[in-house]
């Protein structure tokens, strides 16, 4: 087991197996690495399946127990399912976060190589405004959606962030995930940390306030005392990292870039540790040293955090169809 000063012990990594994606949404905090590059751009520096089976394999002896795949988009890379193929010979709970543009296609071979579940980024069911904050279609996102359930990647969550652009939709969304079978909804605060526009967050008290409001239940989970509300059977939660020392608190993850570096917070790449070319034993090194490095970001990287009440109010939303 590998823990950190903090007490924080790691059980899960989440691999960038790319920097580039074929969407360019407003919010996209690029994992902490620069801009994301196009499909097409030059990218010989990614990790190699081996590359990430290796990193995999030394995790795996620390008792690493959860591997989530990323990007950029991943799906932008033929060889993922070989990578988890690879991934899963050592751990077996793999999953995968996607804009889900090319899932459609990819689903079922993901699912054979290994994959447990995936998350798919979704903030608006409306075409226009959807393409006007991902830059992208909408309609195959929904098509990669029904895809994976259709193969049994179930639950799909999706992934919607929660800002200015998208709030007014919470409604709509409740209602798309409510009436779909195997959906949940993952609310992400918008964090404006590595993309600036603070401006573009919302009250994210009244929204918790709101969703205790309109719910017809409100469940408690053990993990990170998180709340699960329910609307007509569906699942939504609120991830909400911004400013809240707790959150930090209960993070168990290290990072793994898409070139193989180590990284102990999304919100810094000060604690870059290269791992190429390192022998087998410099790599748990590497491990060993990331992981002395974690800081908790909010409540002790950050200590002056302003009050989380201080931010833009909240708009008014209209009801959700299911919650009557
Ligand atoms: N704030 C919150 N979540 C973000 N994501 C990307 N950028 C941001 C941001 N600035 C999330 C999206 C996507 C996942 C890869 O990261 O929800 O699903
Ligand atoms: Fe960034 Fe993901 Fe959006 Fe691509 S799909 S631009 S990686 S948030």
């Amino acid at each position: 087991m590998l823990s950190d000063a903090y007490g924080r012990v790691v059980t899960d990594l989440r691999i960038s197996v790319t920097k580039r994606c074929n969407f360019s949404c407003v919010y996209c905090h690029d994992e902490g690495l620069g801009p994301t590059h196009r499909p097409r751009a030059p990218h010989e520096e990614e990790v190699s399946p081996r590359e990430v089976e290796r990193i995999v394999r030394v995790a795996r002896e620390f008792g690493i127990r959860s591997i989530k795949y990323t990007g950029g988009e991943p799906l932008v890379r033929p060889d993922l399912e070989e990578i988890v193929d690879r991934t899963v010979r050592h751990v077996p709970d793999v999953s995968l976060t996607t804009n889900g543009s090319m899932l459609e296609s990819r689903a079922e071979g993901l699912r054979e190589a290994g994959v447990k579940r995936v998350n798919v980024s979704v903030d608006s069911v409306r075409p226009e405004e959807f393409r006007s904050i991902r830059g992208g279609a909408l309609a195959p996102v929904l098509r990669g959606i029904r895809a994976a359930l259709r193969v049994g990647l179930k639950p799909v969550k999706l992934n919607m962030v929660v800002l200015r652009q998208t709030i007014d939709r919470l409604p709509e969304m409740i209602d798309y995930v409510a009436a779909g079978e195997g959906l949940k909804l993952q609310l992400i605060q918008f964090m404006p940390e590595l993309v600036q526009h603070r401006d573009w967050m919302i009250d994210i008290g009244s929204l918790r306030r709101w969703l205790e409001a309109h719910a017809e239940k409100v469940l408690v989970r053990e993990m990170h005392h998180r709340r699960i509300y329910l609307f007509r059977g569906a699942e939504v939660e609120l991830v909400d990292p911004v400013h809240n020392p707790e959150f930090c608190a209960n993070c168990h993850r290290v990072r793994v870039t898409h070139k193989g570096e180590l990284k102990g917070c999304l919100n810094r790449s000060d604690d870059l540790v290269p791992t190429r070319g390192l022998s087998d034993e410099e790599l748990r090194e590497a491990f060993r040293r990331v992981v002395a490095q974690r800081v908790p970001y909010y409540g002790a990287y950050h200590r002056d955090l302003p009050a989380r009440e201080d931010l833009p109010p909240f708009p008014t939303l209209g009801p959700v169809r299911s919650s009557g």
